[in-house]
């Protein structure tokens, strides 16, 4: 992502921090868009990068202005995928990552991550809001550097998935994505439009904002008009089970300069798209990625979405990122005593196949 690094107004003398990330596959989904009645249905795979999110690409760009400014340590927030880049960033360039992490609330895979790398580690009940608030109150502490998407220069990293996409395709008619605290909204935003103002693009897409019907505060003011945060939060997309995000305005803000249009999904419809991109098309996504898969399906239902229209869904992380939700799909798992029994199996699923 660094070749767009005149888009990313970083100190010229500022040694960069990278691990090579962003440069992601833009996959067509046939076979997932045929029912839908969607010819151009894309996905932009971000589970392709280092530690197997998007979040790599903000990550690259605050570590290296923190090291460019001497921190020492860093602290974010996260319902996972910002500790586990933040954690492998800071290692990088030499720094101490603290994490603050709701208390059961982040998948095994990203808890993992985070141990891996060797981090601190503070889990903290009242989940990802609670997590948040801990890290606003240290903001004016000389001694942490904070590096939520309140960070700006992660909304300048971030900015980079949109850069990709139009330079392989052009400007799509949608782009739809899965949102949380709105961090990569506002990101994907801020920098369609700075492509615009320099001449390089034309039109802008509309944007669809998939939640998580049981963590939906923007989906919900897009509707009603006055956002409400939610201070109770669940679904099985523990990565955007937020309920009051920080970056709301700023989201709402570009559903309506884009035309775009926001709305939530069910956990069953998250699992369900997860399982047809993975059976469908061999890509492995976690949940919250699914929820953009899901959003798809349901803005095509509505009449959101036209049939001729170019789509591309973001999936922001890796499926490995949550094994407990994988191993829950038992359907075909056959578990025999010996080699001799496999073998049998095998053949007689071939033969009735
Ligand atoms: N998808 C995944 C896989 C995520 O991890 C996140 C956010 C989002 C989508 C939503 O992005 O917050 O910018 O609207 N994860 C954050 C984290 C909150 O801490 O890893 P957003």
């Amino acid at each position: 992502m660094w070749r767009y690094r005149e888009l990313i107004p970083v100190p010229k003398d500022a040694e960069i921090v990278t691990l090579y990330e962003g440069g992601t596959p833009l996959i067509r989904v046939a076979n997932l868009g045929r029912p839908l009645r969607l010819t151009n249905l894309y996905v932009k795979f971000e589970g392709a990068n280092p530690t197997g999110s998007f979040k790599d690409r903000g990550m690259t760009v605050a570590i290296t202005i923190a090291k460019y400014l001497g921190v020492k340590a860093v602290v974010c927030a996260s319902t996972g995928n910002t500790s586990s880049s933040m954690a492998a960033y800071a290692r990088r360039a030499g720094l101490k990552p603290i994490l603050v992490v709701p208390k059961n609330g982040i998948a095994k895979g990203k808890m993992g991550q985070g141990l891996l790398y060797g981090a601190t580690v503070i889990e903290v009940e009242g989940g990802f809001d609670t997590a948040m608030k801990v890290i606003m109150e240290l903001a004016n502490d000389p001694n942490v550097y904070p590096l939520n998407s309140v960070n700006p220069w992660r909304i300048e990293g971030q900015k980079t998935v949109g850069y990709e996409i139009v330079d392989e395709l052009g400007v799509p008619d949608w782009i739809v994505l899965p949102v949380g605290n709105a961090g990569n909204i506002t990101s994907l935003w801020k920098g369609l439009k700075e492509l615009k103002v320099l001449g390089l693009i034309r039109k802008l897409p509309k944007v669809l904002a998939v939640q998580a019907e049981g963590a939906s505060p923007i989906v919900k003011a897009f509707h009603n008009g006055s956002y409400v945060p939610e201070s109770k939060v669940e679904t099985i997309a523990s990565a955007i089970r937020i309920g009051s995000p920080v970056h709301w305005e700023r989201a709402l803000r570009v559903l309506n300069e884009s035309r775009g249009y926001a709305l939530s999904v069910s956990d069953l419809e998250i699992l369900n798209a997860q399982k047809d991109l993975a059976r469908l098309e061999g890509l492995g996504v976690e949940p919250a990625s699914a929820a953009s898969i899901a959003g798809v399906k349901k803005a095509v239902d509505l009449g959101v979405i036209r049939g001729d229209e170019v789509v591309v869904a973001i999936a922001t992380g890796h499926a490995l990122k949550d094994p407990d939700v994988m191993l829950n799909y038992e359907v075909d798992r056959v578990v025999v005593a010996d080699a001799e029994a496999a073998i049998k199996t095998i053949k007689k699923l071939v033969m009735s196949d």
